[in-house]
């Protein structure tokens, strides 16, 4: 790395561990380590913890009147919402979702489709939001199920949760939402929202891999995915893994302490602003998604997503730019981790409207809580670099 500081910008994909969390898990590892399902004192030590920490993550996120199922992560969340939901619904019932989802959605919508569901994709614009006006017509028979990505981990997009769940409120139609890059960044209050379902994951917010959560509200119907001992409410079996769920409820505690001592917002907020003042300074970085400088509120503010363009105009792969970044000390993501193995256009980027070459130009940075001012020269400078260098 010669010389250069290391600097991880690839929060949206994932974060470290705060040592607050490594700690609560150490302890949960020494103290609660037995099966919380057997009838003995290690086990008893164990259901309590898991008890408490799921009576502390509802607490949290304003889910008092709702159920918290623990899952190995957003993937698994969302594919029980997703296949576990309206089990009763005839064949040709209707998905409804976004069309700009994970690929975790994208797949669970397609394993419905495969058991005769008919999907629906509600189409975004350029910024990659959703008009609710569109939705409207699609909750009309058959339609069952309505998903969407609230946070969009690419581009940064918020959807306008409020007016489409109202509209799902309206029609009667149970609305899933996918918070895993919300989570941590915005407070939750569950009961408050127009949703009935949310997806959330640890390792986005400086919790551990591996463990997530399904927030369900009481009395919506969802049949398990996985079946054994009945764990979870018999919504999801496997013996819990005690101290993840540890780990992921300190996660969303300390993010919400830091939320709630600025108000509601996320403190990064300010920084990642004037980062993006100075990266679109760049006559070769063109945003991505909303702008937050006039739409706040509809974009993740430790978000920036930017288009990489040559002198010329043309864009440049954002894979290649992803590697020279790191040569210069940078963490950074072309796009979503799962889709970036391979080149190819980001199906995002495509739904948003932009061609093809656009769509392989695209360059994430997400910050975290530990960032400071010292980016705001050093990243544009390293852009600078490698976009002046040779082959570029
Ligand atoms: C928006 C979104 N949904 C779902 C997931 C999947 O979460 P996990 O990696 O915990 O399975 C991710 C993570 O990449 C994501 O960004």
């Amino acid at each position: 790395m010669g010389h250069h500081p290391l600097h991880y910008l690839d929060c949206s994909a994932t974060t470290p561990m705060a040592a607050e969390v490594q700690a609560a898990m150490q302890r949960c590892q020494q103290e609660a380590w037995g099966n919380p399902s057997s009838l003995h004192g290690f086990g008893l030590v164990a259901a309590e913890q898991l008890e408490r920490q799921r009576q502390r993550l509802a607490a949290l996120l304003g889910c008092a009147s709702g159920r918290v199922v623990f899952t190995s992560g957003g993937t698994e969340s969302i594919h029980l919402a997703l296949l576990g939901s309206c089990p009763d619904a005839r064949s040709g019932s209707r998905l409804v979702i976004t069309g700009v989802e994970h690929p975790a959605t994208l797949a669970a919508a397609e394993l419905r489709r495969r058991s005769g569901w008919q999907v629906a994709h509600l189409p975004v614009d350029r910024r990659g939001l959703v008009d609710p006006e569109r939705l409207r017509p699609l909750l009309a028979p058959p339609t069952a199920l309505v998903s969407v990505i609230w946070g969009q981990s690419e581009v940064g997009t918020l959807q306008p949760l409020q007016a489409i769940g109202s509209l799902c409120r309206e029609a009667g139609i149970p609305l899933h939402v996918d918070a895993v890059q919300v989570v941590g960044h915005k407070p939750i209050d569950f009961d408050a929202l127009p949703v009935d379902a949310l997806s959330l994951t640890a390792h986005k917010l400086q919790g551990p891999r591996g463990i997530g959560a399904l927030l369900l509200r009481d009395g919506v119907a969802l049949a398990p995915l996985l079946g054994g001992g009945g764990q979870e409410g018999g919504l999801r079996a496997g013996t819990e893994p005690v101290d993840l769920v540890t780990g992921l409820v300190e996660a969303v505690a300390l993010s919400h302490r830091r939320l709630e001592s600025h108000g509601g917002r996320d403190p990064i907020t300010p920084l990642r602003d004037r980062l993006l003042q100075r990266l679109l300074a760049h006559p070769g970085l063109q945003l991505t998604g909303v702008d937050p400088r006039e739409q706040p509120a509809a974009r993740l503010p430790h978000h920036i997503s930017l288009l990489v363009r040559d002198p010329l105009g043309q864009p440049l792969p954002g894979r290649a730019l992803v590697h020279q970044l790191w040569r210069q000390g940078f963490a950074v993501s072309s796009g979503s981790a799962c889709s970036s193995g391979e080149q190819r256009p980001s199906p995002t980027l495509l739904a948003m409207g932009y061609d093809s070459a656009e769509a392989q130009a695209g360059l994430r940075i997400s910050l975290g809580p530990w960032h400071g001012d010292a980016l705001l020269d050093q990243l544009p400078e390293a852009i600078d670099r490698v976009l002046a260098s040779p082959g570029f």
